[in-house]
């Protein structure tokens, strides 16, 4: 990552106020095991947009073992629902128990498999789609998820800034897949989209009604 960005980064998160006792382990083992989750900074800023937005029906593509899911499920509270993905039937295992242990009370459905089929696969409409998969895909997402989000939804992504590797050209696909993402999302009629600096780079797609 570009260094004032993490500067700026670490200057944040010594700022920012303690989690729960589930959300701080989940931090740890992220840190234990170099799994990538969202973090602290960027789990706020979706626990935000779900009460800015009155989001109920959320569905999350990329949930690991839960920790971006777990700020969304204490977000939407008992009126809500969260559908978490991932390829991963023991990520999904562990986001289940650690839902359970923090009193997470939203419905949830925790579905194993590639989250592109399983977009294929539901009847929309969301409120919030939430996007974390593997970077080549996100050109795909972009072009699958409206189907599925209501006027006025959001459209949230990770991982925008691939840790400054988009500003370089010779790009893996990953990169490539990411770029084409931000093109897809600023171009789009559609959608007006922010791309938020946080951690590795946030965007927020509004559909318009
Ligand atoms: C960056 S991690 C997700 C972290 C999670 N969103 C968080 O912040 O707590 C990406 C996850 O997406 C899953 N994944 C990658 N490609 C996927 C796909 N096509 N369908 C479903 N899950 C996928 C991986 O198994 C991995 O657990």
């Amino acid at each position: 990552m570009n260094m004032l960005l993490a500067d700026i980064d670490a200057y944040l998160l010594q700022a920012c106020p303690p989690r729960d006792s589930i959300l701080e382990e989940m931090e740890s083992r992220a840190a234990a095991d170099s799994f990538p989750i969202v973090g602290p900074l960027v789990g706020r800023l979706l626990f935000q947009l779900v009460c800015i937005s009155g989001a109920k029906r959320i569905l999350e593509l990329g949930s690991g073992f839960g920790y971006s899911g777990y700020w969304f499920g204490s977000a939407a509270g008992s009126g809500g629902e969260l559908i978490l993905t991932d390829l991963s039937s023991r990520n999904l295992r562990d986001a289940e128990s650690y839902f359970r242990r923090g009193g997470i009370s939203c419905r949830t459905q925790f579905r194993v498999g590639d989250a592109l089929r399983t977009l294929e696969q539901l009847s929309g409409p969301f409120d919030i789609i939430f996007n974390d998969v593997d970077k080549v895909r996100y050109p795909q997402v972009f072009m699958q998820a409206s189907r599925l989000l209501k006027p006025d939804g959001l459209l949230i992504s990770d991982n925008l800034l691939c840790q400054g590797r988009v500003l370089k050209s010779g790009a893996d696909e990953d990169v490539r897949g990411m770029q084409e993402y931000t093109r897809l999302i600023f171009q789009n009629e559609e959608y007006v989209s922010t791309v938020i600096p946080i951690r590795d780079g946030v965007s927020v797609s509004v559909k318009r009604s």
